[in-house]
């Protein structure tokens, strides 16, 4: 059956420019109501445009779809109050959020100021974070909420150069894991995209001749998916970009028992305590993915 977003609501931002606006468009067009939020600021995440979000609020609409517009800057606590409440007053739910705004202040660790640490934070992992504890008691209200955060392979595998912004993506990753334990019994699914596109904050970094088929358009299709009642998997990296489609995650090798080991012991049993022979994806600290999966088919959820 075809994906279908009729008479949901979802926010996603940093929609008016890349790979949000292409999420955006997408949501609307498999029906989805949106709130379009983009402060419009440059790619060092200074100044701004009012105008972003307005401009994609005017492209839903031109496709029959409903849409509103906000300027909220994500890092600010009350921004995720505001997105929420426009949601809740104009279409009286929310069921799908995508934290995506960002930007880049890049530079090698040793040179790294604590602006540009703190503003990658404030707006990566701190955003999502001011985005989902607002979101959070709508779906536990109404049993039902689907998440995407917008992480990156500079932080789950790592980029020269983007400490803060590698922290903060792979921070996602940390938020998702526990997000989608406490979402569980809610049937909230909370899952990262480690997208893969030209947009404005790659297309100097990605070389020419590798820009075809990197538009943000085929990275959508699969936060649609994630983002629909149809997907009821959690807890996972999806990477999507270049019309490939795959998945990252992190696995727990089961290690080898030395009692009141000594270092050197450490040294003596160094291939074994490292070799991922054996090893497993978790669902939690106590579990694996493997068992609580058929745990819920037992249940039946
Ligand atoms: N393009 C890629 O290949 C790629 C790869 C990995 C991760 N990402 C991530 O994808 C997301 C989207 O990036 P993009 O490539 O589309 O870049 P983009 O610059 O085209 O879009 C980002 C948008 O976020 C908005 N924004 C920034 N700070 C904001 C704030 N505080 N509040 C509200 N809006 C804000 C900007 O105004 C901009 O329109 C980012 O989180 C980025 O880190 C992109």
């Amino acid at each position: 059956m075809a994906i279908s977003l009729d008479g949901q609501v979802a926010i996603v931002t940093g929609a008016g420019r890349g790979i949000g606006r292409a999420i955006a468009l997408d949501l609307a067009k498999h029906g989805a109501k949106l709130v379009i939020d983009d402060i419009g600021v440059g790619l060092d995440g200074r100044g701004g445009d009012e105008s972003v979000a307005g401009a994609v609020v005017a492209e839903i609409e031109a496709m029959g779809g409903e849409a509103i517009g906000s300027i909220a800057d994500v890092a600010q606590y009350d921004a995720g109050y505001d997105l929420v409440k426009a949601a809740v007053d104009r279409w009286g739910r929310v069921d799908i959020v995508c934290s995506n705004a960002g930007f880049l202040r890049d530079r090698a660790l040793h040179n790294m100021s604590q602006d540009e640490w703190q503003g990658i934070i404030d707006t990566h992992l701190t955003g999502a974070f001011n985005l989902l504890r607002h979101a959070w008691p709508v779906f536990r209200q109404q049993s039902y909420g689907r998440v995407v955060l917008t992480t990156s392979n500079a932080g789950y595998l790592g980029n020269f150069g983007q400490a803060n912004y590698g922290a903060a993506k792979a921070g996602l990753v940390g938020l998702m894991n526990v997000a989608k334990l406490e979402g569980a019994r809610y049937n909230v699914m909370v899952n990262c995209l480690g997208p893969a596109a030209v947009t404005r904050m790659t297309e100097s970094l990605i070389p020419a001749e590798r820009q075809a088929n990197m538009g943000p358009e085929l990275v959508a299709p699969a936060v649609t998916y994630l983002c629909s009642p149809d997907n009821t998997s959690s807890g996972m990296i999806i990477e999507a970009g270049r019309n490939h489609f795959g998945r990252v995650a992190t696995i727990r090798a089961p290690g080898i028992d030395l009692e009141h080991a000594t270092a050197d012991d450490i040294a003596a049993h160094w291939n074994e305590i490292t070799s991922l022979e054996g090893a497993a994806v978790h669902w939690s600290i106590g579990q694996k993915l493997d068992d609580y999966l058929s745990e819920r088919a037992a249940a039946g959820s």
